[in-house]
């Protein structure tokens, strides 16, 4: 006993999500700890500070932090949140690491143990675990909401007296753990559903859910899954083949989501703008990867935009965050699953073992220096900020360094984003 998790009220705007739900503060008391939620931490999910404290928390504020052996998030710390941690402390959280390093070289320099749930390896032993699936499944499913609500025809068939309101086609493009929650979500809404993916192992269950199937068969599509189960960047040939396949389809939809995205790479554009031209006036856009750079040219992150001929394209941020109390109970029992390997069992002594290939593979920063292989990079940057300090003799440490760090940072955040297989994929080869 002794150690304290502390679960904080997220502080970026336009995140309701919060890292921990009544049932995993529980659990976490049974691991050992002593949880400290802040004030008011739960009720963008709306999870009260009550039921917070009944399942056995202590309300506490921000400042409870800088007791926390072990902090829950959502979101990667602030510049001010990483003042106020311990060092040695355990942060785990969505770290959205990739394009900045400078973010992940402060989190070495305040000397966190920080981990990437991004990064967690798709083996059954982390399944649990996995918040890329648990929030991309709920984004999925919100896509379809989102698209129906902007839409202003019904989605499914109705024969009534007074005449027949035609079914609406739902086109799906990506279909990972999002598409195929959103395949299912408007085939319930009783939409004439099809997909497309360049992953040959999609097919299947795109077909198995009800819904119709079209890509472009070739060689390289045959060839185009990493043994992680992500996508590869498809080649310049390959995309023009896709774009004029799915270009004739797209003229005749009235509901198009987008959920194509590549790890550690910006979303390939499926597309053009001229596509969306040729949409009839109504139709809607659902942009999933936006935030990614997006898969539909025009899209706006955050935004939903209606063009001259009628097509909306919705660029909603967060996605998950618009269905919160659902996202937070999932999201905080990935990270709750992953707190319990560290833990003894006997002794309830928490304890990171830096030999697990679950650490192993979502550990970005430890012992005040970056250490994923991912961000070369950033350690270099960090190490070189160090240096600059220590030789710079100036008692005020503080603001100066970090400036030395970000411009190497920022330009080599291009290079570490272009590492593709290094990223979440490699977790999954191993
Ligand atoms: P993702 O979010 O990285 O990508 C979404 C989808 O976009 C993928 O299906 C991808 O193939 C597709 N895509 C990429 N480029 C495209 C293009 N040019 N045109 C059309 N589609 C394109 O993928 P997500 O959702 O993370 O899933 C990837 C795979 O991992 C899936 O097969 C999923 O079933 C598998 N998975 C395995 C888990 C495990 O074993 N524990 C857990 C979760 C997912």
């Amino acid at each position: 006993m002794g150690q304290i998790a502390f679960i904080p009220k997220e502080v970026e705007a336009g995140e309701p999500r919060v890292g921990a739900s009544p049932e995993t503060v529980k659990r976490l008391a049974g691991l050992g700890f002593e949880v400290i939620v802040e004030a008011g931490a739960g009720l963008g999910s709306r999870i009260t500070d009550d039921e917070f404290a009944k399942a056995g928390a202590a309300i506490g504020k921000a400042a409870d932090a800088g007791r926390a052996d072990l902090v829950l998030k959502v979101r990667r710390p602030t510049e001010a949140e990483l003042k106020g941690y311990k060092p040695g402390a355990a942060v785990i959280a969505t770290m959205d690491p990739y394009g900045h390093d400078a973010a992940v070289a402060a989190m070495a320099k305040a000397g966190i143990t920080a981990f990437a749930m991004e990064f967690m390896p798709r083996i059954s032993r982390a399944q649990v675990m996995d918040v890329l699936s648990s929030q991309a499944n709920l984004a999925g499913y919100q896509a379809v909401i989102d698209g129906a609500a902007e839409y202003d025809r019904a989605l499914p068939m109705m024969m009534t007296a007074a005449g027949t309101v035609p079914a609406a086609k739902v086109f799906i493009m990506g279909v990972g753990v999002a598409g195929l929650q959103a395949i299912a979500t408007a085939r319930r809404l009783g939409a004439v559903v099809t997909a497309t993916d360049v992953r040959p192992a999609v097919k299947e269950q795109v077909q198995s859910l009800g819904a119709k199937f079209l890509a472009v068969e070739d060689e390289e599509f045959k060839a185009a899954e990493t043994a992680g189960g992500y996508a590869k960047e498809m080649s310049k040939e390959y995309q023009a083949k896709q774009a004029a396949l799915t270009a004739e389809h797209i003229a005749k939809q009235d509901i198009v989501i987008t959920t194509a995205l590549i790890p550690g790479r910006p979303a390939p554009k499926l597309v053009s703008a001229a596509m969306v031209a040729s949409m009839k006036p109504g139709s809607v856009l659902v942009d999933l990867a936006v935030e990614r750079g997006g898969n539909v040219e025009g899209a706006v992150a955050g935004a939903v935009i209606t063009l001259d001929n009628g097509v909306k394209i919705v660029g909603h941020l967060n996605v998950p965050g618009r269905v919160a109390a659902s996202a937070s109970l999932l999201y905080a029992k990935n990270l709750y699953a992953f707190v319990e390997t560290m833990v003894d069992k006997t002794t309830k002594a928490f304890a990171v073992n830096r030999e697990d290939e679950l650490v192993k593979a979502t550990m970005l920063t430890d012992a005040g220096k970056v250490v994923h292989p991912a961000f070369a990079d950033a350690a270099a940057a960090a190490e070189k900020a160090a240096a600059e300090q220590k030789s710079a003799d100036e008692p005020a440490a503080g603001g100066e360094p970090a400036k030395a760090e970000k411009k190497p940072a920022a330009r080599k955040s291009k290079k570490a984003a272009s590492g593709p297989t290094s990223g979440p994929a490699s977790g999954g080869e191993a």
